[in-house]
């Protein structure tokens, strides 16, 4: 028998507005610390993707995840990040290093034009739905109901620091992508 290697499954991991904003003038247009303990939770140990963008507004590597940096500027430099020039070198990068290192997927965190170039690719969304709509610059694509299915949908009340209530929902591709 062949062997096969399966593609490692690949997650995205994103907050949402009512109307589809995800920033404003390169940064999160809310503060939701509720939201960002889940974010850890959830891509602690996995390699991460992210646009150049992001990188930027992140300002230093997430610790305790590789982290992949997208950008078509061939001489751009991410100390404590890697970096690839392309989404499919981002992809193959993180799924090898999840290989490498056993854990079970990748998650793509951002932002706009990432989120984009991925869905496609991707099997599993955990949106964070923000109660609020907000003014932005960027959003998030439209999820397909024909190709994503609503699998868990859990309310989370308004932190005491937290600009908003929530709403956490996980989407999981209906046929497998491979
Ligand atoms: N709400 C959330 O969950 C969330 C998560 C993440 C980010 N965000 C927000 O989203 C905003 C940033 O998103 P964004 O859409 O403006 O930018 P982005 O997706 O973070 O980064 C865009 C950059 O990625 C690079 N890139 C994109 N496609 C590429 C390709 N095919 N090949 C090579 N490089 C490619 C380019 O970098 P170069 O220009 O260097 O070539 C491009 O300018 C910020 O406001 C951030 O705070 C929100």
């Amino acid at each position: 028998m062949t062997d096969v290697i399966r593609d490692v499954p690949v997650e995205i991991v994103v907050a949402v507005a009512e109307n589809g904003v995800i920033g404003h003038e390169g940064d999160l247009p809310w503060r939701l610390p509720t939201d960002l303990k889940r974010f850890k939770t959830l891509t602690m140990g996995k390699p991460i993707v992210m646009g150049r963008k992001t990188w930027v507004s992140l300002g230093r590597p997430l610790p305790g995840r590789p982290n992949i940096v997208v950008t078509r500027d061939a001489a751009f430099t991410a100390e404590g990040a890697i970096v690839v020039n392309t989404v499919d070198a981002a992809l193959a990068t993180a799924q090898e290093l999840a290989r490498e290192t056993g854990v079970s997927a990748v998650s793509i965190i951002g932002g706009g034009e990432i989120y984009r170039q991925t869905i496609d690719r991707t099997d599993t969304l955990y949106v964070t739905e923000v109660a609020a709509e907000v003014d932005g610059d960027t959003r998030f694509p439209d999820i397909d109901p024909e190709l994503f299915e609503k699998v868990s949908e859990e309310p989370i009340p308004q932190g005491e620091k937290d600009s908003h209530a929530m709403n956490l929902v996980v989407w999981q591709r209906k046929s497998a992508l491979r």
